[in-house]
């Protein structure tokens, strides 16, 4: 085993220890044999030395495509997944049962026990499948409130390291974002899970539910921040949210990590009315509207992270190719490089393609 300094590497070579960037994201996996795009990812992420085994495997002279299995596919099918399935589906149904509790016979909510609970999904031992593929291979799968706010207050927990919050703001944020709807519940079932387009009564309603979630939780002397968060959370910086059409420093700061992770969440999840939409999407979505509506620094530091998540990963463009990602654009993040077989195709130089989906 040796150090090489990233210009050194050659195709072939075997990477002896995790590579991790800066903000500990695992960048490539020990055992990951090197080639041409993986060393210039090292390269991009500013990596200057790399650990690597003695022997160099030869590489077939064309490397192979994105895969016949794709990445979503094996974490599917990996026992860590399987696992993280079974203890969301238990998480979900205490959860219920919690909250049930306290709407319907106004039992004290147990925050630090709900709070201890989705974080040891966060520790678990997850090989090296972050929360965020676990949860993409989700989508299809439960679009009940509950799962809504377990999928936030885990994106919050992620994304809160992201920001380098401390360990106390870290667990602040995830409680935020577990009891940041529970104002839905409070509001008939048929409105929430109407299929169709909501008339302005029944808009009215679902609306009233950040103001039900923040009267609920306030009753139950719970933390000011975890109360704003439910009241504020469809707040938006330039004033066009609700319900107080509150701006910028006017709104909870955990608010405002609520609010993009519960965007994400509920674009990238399956609901009655539509399918899940693909993460890239979506962050062209946030590129395109959500600097003035969210506050800029976190919403930029969730997208760059986001993307950095699906480097390497297999996807379909707009016209069918499918290819690997294998360079992230910094000033268009949702239009990276993606390499099709042996050509690159540069996003940000094609208006018409997009990508459709990760494979
Ligand atoms: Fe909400
Ligand atoms: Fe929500």
């Amino acid at each position: 085993m040796k150090r090489l300094p990233t210009l050194q590497l050659v195709p072939g070579m075997v990477v002896a220890d995790d590579v991790m960037n800066p903000s500990h994201q695992l960048i490539l996996s020990r055992d990951t044999v090197l080639t041409d795009a993986l060393i210039m990812k090292l390269d991009l992420y500013g990596v200057l030395t790399v650990h690597v085994k003695d022997e160099i495997l030869a590489l077939p002279d064309s490397q192979p495509a994105p895969t016949e299995t794709s990445y979503f596919e094996r974490v599917k099918q990996s026992p860590q997944f399987r696992s993280f399935k079974k203890v969301y589906d238990v998480e979900v149904d205490s959860f219920k049962g919690m909250i049930n509790n306290v709407v319907e016979k106004n039992t004290r909510l147990d925050v630090k026990e709900l709070l201890s609970r989705s974080l040891m999904m966060v520790t678990d031992d997850r090989g090296h499948i972050s929360i965020l593929d676990m949860l993409h291979n989700m989508r299809e799968y439960d679009d009940s409130t509950f799962a809504h706010c377990l999928n936030v207050g885990l994106i919050c927990n992620v994304f809160a390291r992201w920001l380098q919050l401390s360990e106390e703001e870290v667990e602040m944020a995830t409680a935020c974002g577990l009891l940041h709807d529970v104002g839905k519940l409070l509001v008939p079932r048929d409105i929430i899970t109407k299929p169709g387009k909501l008339t302005d009564l029944e808009y009215y309603q679902v609306k009233k539910h950040s103001f039900e979630g923040y009267q609920l939780l306030m009753s139950q002397n719970i933390d000011r921040h975890i109360c704003n968060a439910a009241l504020m959370h469809h707040e938006r910086c330039d004033g066009s949210g609700y319900p107080q059409g509150l701006k910028d420093n006017e709104i909870d700061r955990y608010a405002k990590i609520v609010a993009i992770a519960d965007v994400y969440d509920a674009m990238t999840s399956a609901r009655v009315y539509r399918a899940p939409i693909c993460p890239f999407k979506v962050i062209g979505i946030f590129e395109s509207e959500g600097l003035q509506r969210y506050d800029v620094a976190y919403v930029l530091c969730f997208l760059e992270n986001i993307v950095d998540t699906y480097i390497q990963n297999g996807c379909r463009l707009s016209d069918g190719r499918e290819g690997t990602i294998i360079f992230i654009n910094k000033s268009k993040l949702s239009r990276p490089v993606v390499r099709c077989g042996n050509v690159y195709v540069n996003l940000a130089e094609e208006p018409d393609l997009c990508i459709e989906a990760l494979l």
